[in-house]
């Protein structure tokens, strides 16, 4: 120790004393820092004070004082740098559980009615349909005429639709695909035309100007109404299981003939698990292709038949999920939609 220098010598302690304090970085570390400094016996400022035996008597209480000072700063960092370990203690112990699931924000989802069209779609394509499109702004020709519906027919009224500029109009159904599908493609065919269609329709619980259809159309040699029937009630039994049962009830479209209309009935386990079943429900429209149709595509109606059929999973997803009111598929309500959102 520099003799004539203590006070020196103890600022110098007591600054390194603070710095080892302060990157003490748990209570242990910590403890081993007060005893290497205030230490009764072996501390560095009891050494220090030791060695006042050579200092001249009259510095003797100023060095002294000097040094207690120095004692009590550094007690009360090492206490203070106690409270703060403690705490830091406790957090590092228990860090945040980075295991929790996040919380997820609202990304969006398919609607209701989109996932009806893609489970129906699933469903179809196993029995070897594909996908086709055609445009929502028709023309006459497509949308009525080529469909064996003259713009006179009681039946074109009944599909009133808005149109537009230069003639065409919004198609009133999806059955225009059928024509614009028979044009394009080779023979065989089985497609299935999903698409929003348009009618002058009032807005209420059950109807809306605007819905979705899923058009389905097969043609090729030797198809009849066996086929249609059988497709229908296979799928049926894949969408709703396999005690559905399929009633056609003959009904009338001018682009087949002949027409039905189908029902299905479900059967379902009620909450004290008896068997109970559903009333008939009518979901869609079908037939064969009437001749006309496939004549109107150039194609030969002696030789080919096909049947189609036409279905609005807006209905189907009332069905699915007992919503009351169609609007609510309009008003994109997120805590409505949010409801269907499949993980
Ligand atoms: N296009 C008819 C409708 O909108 C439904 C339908 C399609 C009927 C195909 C028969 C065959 O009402």
């Amino acid at each position: 120790m520099e003799s004539g220098a203590p006070i020196e010598d103890l600022d110098a302690l007591e600054r390194e004393g603070l710095a080892a304090v302060g990157s003490a970085g748990t209570i242990e570390a910590l403890e081993q820092v007060r005893v290497e400094f205030l230490g009764r016996k072996e501390g560095r400022v009891s050494g220090l004070l030791r060695g006042m035996g050579a200092l001249a008597p009259e510095e003797r209480p100023k060095v002294g004082a000097a040094a207690n000072r120095v004692k009590e700063r550094l007690l009360s960092a090492v206490e203070a740098r106690e409270a703060v370990l403690g705490q830091t203690d406790e957090t590092v112990a228990e860090p945040e559980d980075l295991t929790l699931p996040q919380r997820n924000r609202w990304v969006g989802g398919r609607h209701p009615v989109t996932q009806v069209v893609d489970d129906l779609i699933a469903i179809f394509r196993t029995l070897g349909f594909t996908l086709a499109r055609g445009p929502e702004a028709e023309t006459e020709w497509y949308n009525f005429e080529a469909l064996n519906t003259p713009l006179d027919h009681p039946a074109a009224d009944e599909q009133d639709t808005l149109y537009l500029k230069g003639g065409n109009l919004l198609r009133s159904h999806t059955s225009p695909v059928q024509v614009r599908t028979l044009e394009r493609e080779e023979l065989p065919i089985r497609i299935l035309a999903p698409g929003m269609v348009y009618r002058r329709d009032s807005y209420d619980a059950t109807h809306t100007p605007a819905f979705m259809q899923l058009e389905g159309l097969a043609v090729d040699e030797g198809i009849s109404f066996v086929d249609l029937k059988a497709t229908l009630a296979e799928f049926a039994r894949r969408f709703w299981g396999s005690g559905t049962r399929v009633r056609f009830r003959p009904s009338f479209f001018p682009f087949t003939e002949p027409s039905a209309e189908v029902d299905v009935k479900r059967v379902y386990r009620t909450e004290d698990g008896e068997e109970a079943e559903t009333d008939w429900i009518e979901i869609m429209g079908a037939g064969m292709v009437d001749p006309a149709v496939l004549d109107a595509c150039g194609i030969d109606s002696e030789r080919y038949t096909g049947f189609a059929f036409g279905m609005g999973p807006g209905r189907i997803a009332l069905l699915r999920y007992g919503i009351p009111d169609l609007r609510l598929f309009f008003e994109n309500d997120v805590r409505f939609l949010e409801q269907f959102v499949r993980s």
